[in-house]
């Protein structure tokens, strides 16, 4: 796409993709810039549904230099990905994640992985003090590290044409996620990203978000209005009827998924886990 810089059709574009992504026109502008990038980022959606065609090597390399390029935490590089394609290691690692159907589907799994040991193994194969890998800012770090290079994954992968999907299951049975990884101690998959090409018989849509003055704050931090609540609600309503989905809006689905530790599938025991898995977490 080449788009000149505030043009007719370039205002035309942002507006556009403003109005998909949050089904108001708050955000409106008669004076916006947009760019392929913007419009990548602006048109993502989870991809569920892939053809079994793979992604090329040359694809795969171009997506983790993109993951690579992402800023990083003192450029520690906390983080590791695992390339997963055997059909039968993809079956397992389903299987440990909630059986999600489209991870046996997807070409591709990408494990992210929260990686402290590279650094530890630094500490003793040079003779080098580490000890702060053992405190919860360390492992922040990690976590913030591979968060970043993965969003920078699915930016790439996107632009490339091909479809992602987070998958945060991966956590679910973290010690025997670990032993399929073969992962070493300090080092755990924080979540999984498929990759492939989108099924175009099963398209989604651009899944709306929470009206824009919910999230940015100018200067000091304001309570939520309800009444963006209420408008955000009926957003998703119309957005789970387009796709077929129930009918239930945002805010009592997302208090479901926090209810309780019985509704994070598993995840509750992730401080033992992580413990467990070498993490001092002090
Ligand atoms: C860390 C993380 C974990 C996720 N885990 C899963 C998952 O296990 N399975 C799945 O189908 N989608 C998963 N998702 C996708 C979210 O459900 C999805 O991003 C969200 O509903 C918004 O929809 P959209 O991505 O289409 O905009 C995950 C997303 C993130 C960021």
């Amino acid at each position: 796409m080449t788009l000149a810089a505030n043009t007719s059709e370039s205002i035309d574009l942002r507006n556009a993709r403003l109005h998909k992504r949050y089904r108001n026109d708050l955000a409106r502008s008669d004076n916006g810039d947009w760019n392929p990038v913007l419009d990548t980022i602006l048109t993502r959606r989870s991809v569920r549904s892939y053809l079994s065609t793979p992604v090329s090597p040359a694809q795969l390399e171009a997506i983790v230099a993109a993951a690579q390029s992402a800023s990083t935490s003192s450029n520690l590089q906390a983080w590791s990905v695992v390339a997963i394609q055997d059909p039968a290691r993809k079956a397992r690692i389903a299987e440990l994640a909630d059986s999600q159907r489209h991870i046996l589907q997807a070409p591709l799994l990408l494990a992210f992985i929260s990686d402290l040991s590279r650094l530890r193994a630094i500490g003793s194969q040079r003779q080098l003090a580490v000890d702060g890998l053992d405190y919860f800012e360390s492992f922040m770090i990690s976590v913030g590290d591979a968060t970043l290079a993965a969003q920078n994954a699915v930016v790439a992968a996107n632009s490339l044409g091909l479809g992602t999907c987070f998958i945060g299951a991966l956590r679910n049975k973290p010690e025997e996620m670990a032993a399929e990884l073969g992962l070493p101690d300090e080092a755990f998959a924080i979540f999984g990203v498929l990759v492939g090409h989108p099924d175009p018989a099963r398209q989604s849509d651009v899944k709306p978000r929470l009206p824009l003055p919910a999230v940015l704050h100018h200067e000091r931090y304001q309570p939520i209005d309800p009444s963006l609540l209420d408008a955000y609600d009926k957003s998703m309503r119309i957005f789970q009827k387009e796709q077929n989905m129930q009918e239930v809006g945002w805010t009592r689905k997302s208090a479901a998924r926090v209810s309780g530790p019985g509704s994070l599938s598993g995840r509750d025991r992730l401080v033992a886990a992580l413990r467990a898995r070498g993490f001092g977490l002090k």
